[in-house]
């Protein structure tokens, strides 16, 4: 498995008044990559952001030395297509979204690509992982939801380290470099849990948001993962 852990913090949980400042100061505390939920008050019972943000952040998704930070777009709307290209345009980097929400999941992930960006499938708490047995090979990434998706600051549901133990098996299987992120209720107490089953990849929206020192958590979640 890889061993390169990713801290992704979800800006769903920023200061939306002053989002390109937080980009860059989560980022100078040590995010490894800007997590962007893109909800549709369809797919959930939220509306947040779409691709005009996306792009006005981009250039604040860089290091303070100008190494450019990959934003990884969270699609939580339905239809997918037409936004996915959006967000591709807008300068989204990696690309997921959840496969009961296309009537076409490989066309999808094939759409990501051809716009030149890595594309991932999301997996809802309840929902099984069938689809991978058909698609696995064509993705670069995999998103478990360990809460249900719409809302920042909700508890971990444990099922989830059970589903990452089976995506972690399946992802060996490939023998391929396929990301295992995992997104709901990560804290600095139970992400060495989540790794532990096979994560190596982690949003945290809430956890660092929600406190006003951002290095303190992140490097705090580092500890917890060495
Ligand atoms: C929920 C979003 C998450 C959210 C996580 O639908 O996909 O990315 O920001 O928030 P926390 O870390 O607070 O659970
Ligand atoms: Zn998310």
């Amino acid at each position: 498995m890889s061993k390169t852990y990713r801290i992704a913090p979800s800006i769903l949980s920023a200061d939306f008044a002053r989002l390109g400042e937080e980009v860059r100061q989560v980022i100078a505390a040590g995010a490894d990559w800007i997590h962007f939920d893109v909800m549709d008050n369809h797919y959930v019972p939220n509306l947040t952001f779409g691709p005009m943000v996306c792009q006005a952040l981009k250039a604040h998704a860089q290091k303070p030395d100008g190494t450019p930070v990959p934003i990884d777009v969270h699609l939580m709307v339905q239809p997918v297509d037409a936004l996915a290209q959006a967000f591709a345009d807008a300068g989204a980097d990696l690309i997921s979204f959840h496969p009961d929400a296309s009537g076409h999941v490989h066309r999808s992930v094939q759409a990501i690509k051809a716009k030149g960006c890595q594309a991932g499938l999301v997996f809802n708490p309840a929902q099984p992982l069938d689809v991978l047995d058909w698609v696995l090979d064509d993705i670069d990434l995999v998103l478990i939801m360990s809460v249900n998706p719409g809302f920042g600051g909700q508890s971990f549901i444990d099922s989830a380290l059970r589903k990452i133990e089976a995506v972690r098996r399946r992802i060996d299987a490939t023998g391929r470099d396929i990301r295992l992120e995992v997104d709901g209720g990560i804290k600095a107490d139970n992400i060495r849990r989540v790794a532990d089953a096979g994560a190596d990849t982690f949003v945290a929206g809430s956890a660092i948001f929600g406190k006003p020192d951002y290095r303190a958590v992140i490097d705090a979640m580092r500890t917890a993962l060495r």
